[in-house]
């Protein structure tokens, strides 16, 4: 604690102590202000509300920083691999090269579903959206680990950490293949995350997974990985709150990133870019459109709640798309449509004034759609780099001394109290 903040309610003075965090960020603590104002305060959007202390991810919107457990995202990127990331998020250290090969074999192993979500993966159609079969999936898992559906122990949940990040690619490129009419492919453990992922997803027709490409594909999920108190964590965490167990969690986690104004923009990315595409490629008149506040359409992949700068996410990701596309020798028209929007957006004045940058997934859909990812699916690539983010958030929330189930006040608008009318009388 750290000072004391004065409000003043129609005359009476009240003290609210104020939180410092350890990068200097103010909060004012409001826990009593109920209980001593009667007063409740009301935030849009939450764009102002603190909903815990967490020690796991620092994010500067204004100077673009993003860091896990105090590491720089751009060394993270450079050095990293996912797995090492997800155990920094997961154990707040970097692991020494035992703990990081106990992980990794970990997660290897438990890479592997119940024949019955299988089946129950193999009910939904063909065309079916990825993130609901994932959601789903994520749920259903429940009812094959019931000793886990209770108060879990610290072992339970490191297994349960390694578990449901092997699961996730195996429910991915299960539904995927099986929607391209392909046999499911095992895990291979000898080979890193986004190598099996790759493999999964793609085998047959001489299919050889491109060491550059798989890299750039684990650079993305380390991107992805977590990112504070994002809709979907805050879902995770709302949820568990309750005392909901992990997979409800999670699941709850993979509907709130489905959204297009969260992680759904890398599908909406896509979707508008082939939209101006088959429109004739004048991506200028789109700008226009975005600006017009009579036209409902936004450039999706622009703009943050948080960054108000730059997503230093987004700049990796164009590097790496850059990467990827000369890699496998892709020309892709849709690359020059994003960088036409990009440069003059960036010029123009709407965008400048508002602080609307690209964000995350404003370039990520180019590199799955290079590596032969169907565009339904990209959400479902934000999850698998999302996942550690969230347990780890699950695991802080359950941790915490004191936590209480979230629970919102709001201010009523309605009917004052009046009497029932019988059904004939109306
Ligand atoms: N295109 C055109 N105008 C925009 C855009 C956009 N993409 N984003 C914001 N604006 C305008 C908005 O109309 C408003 O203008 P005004 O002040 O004149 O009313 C102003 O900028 C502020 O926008 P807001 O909607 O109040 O900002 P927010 O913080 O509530 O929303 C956002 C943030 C990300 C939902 C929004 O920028 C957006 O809809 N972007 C497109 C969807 C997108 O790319 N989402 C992915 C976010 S990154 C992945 C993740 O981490 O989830």
């Amino acid at each position: 604690m750290s000072g004391k903040a004065k409000l003043n309610i129609d005359g009476t003075e009240y003290e609210l102590p104020i939180i410092k965090g350890s990068e200097g960020e103010t909060g004012i603590d409001i826990t009593t202000l109920r209980a001593s104002t009667k007063a409740i305060t009301l935030d849009n959007g939450f764009m102002n509300t603190g909903s815990c202390q967490s020690a796991i991810t620092f994010l500067n919107g204004e100077k673009g920083i993003l860091r896990y457990r105090g590491y720089p995202i751009e060394q993270l990127a450079d050095n990293s691999n996912f797995l090492e990331v997800s155990y920094l998020l997961n154990y707040g250290e970097l692991p020494s090269s035992d703990q990081l090969s106990k992980f990794t074999n970990s997660v290897k192993e438990k890479a592997v579903l119940p024949d019955g979500v299988k089946n129950i993966i193999d009910q939904f159609p063909k065309d079916a959206h990825p993130m609901g079969v994932m959601a789903g999936a994520m749920a259903a898992l429940s009812g094959f680990y019931p000793e886990s559906l209770g108060e879990c122990s610290d072992e339970m949940k490191d297994d349960l950490f390694c578990q449901l990040l092997g699961q996730a690619k195996v429910i991915a490129s299960h539904f995927f293949r099986r929607s391209v009419g392909k046999k499911t492919v095992d895990p291979d453990s000898s080979v890193d995350y986004s190598s099996d992922f790759l493999q999964m997803m793609f085998s047959g027709d001489g299919f050889k997974v491109d060491e550059d490409v798989a890299r750039a594909l684990d650079v993305l999920l380390i991107l992805h990985a977590d990112h504070e108190q994002n809709c979907s964590a805050s879902t995770v965490r709302v949820v568990g709150s309750s005392q909901a167990n992990v997979f409800a969690s999670i699941s709850a986690g993979v509907s709130a990133l489905w959204g297009p104004l969260h992680g759904g923009a890398n599908q909406a990315v896509l979707e508008m870019l082939e939209a101006i595409q088959n429109d004739g490629g004048d991506h200028k008149r789109y700008l226009e459109k975005a600006k017009d506040k009579n036209d409902p359409f936004r450039l999706m992949g622009f703009g943050h709640r948080v960054y108000k700068n730059f997503d230093p996410r987004a700049t990796i990701i164009k590097k790496a798309c850059d990467t990827v596309l000369t890699k496998l020798g892709v020309k892709d028209p849709l690359l020059d449509i994003a960088k036409g929007l990009e440069e003059e957006a960036l010029k123009d004045p709407y965008f400048v004034d508002r602080k609307l940058y690209p964000n995350v997934d404003f370039y990520s859909g180019i590199i799955y759609r290079a590596l032969g990812i169907p565009t339904n699916m990209f959400t479902v690539m934000f999850v698998l780099g999302r996942l550690p983010g969230w347990l780890a958030q699950w695991r802080e929330m359950t941790e915490t001394k004191g936590i209480k189930i979230a629970r919102p006040r709001q201010i009523y608008t309605g009917h004052n109290e009046r009497n029932y009318v019988d059904v004939k009388d109306r």
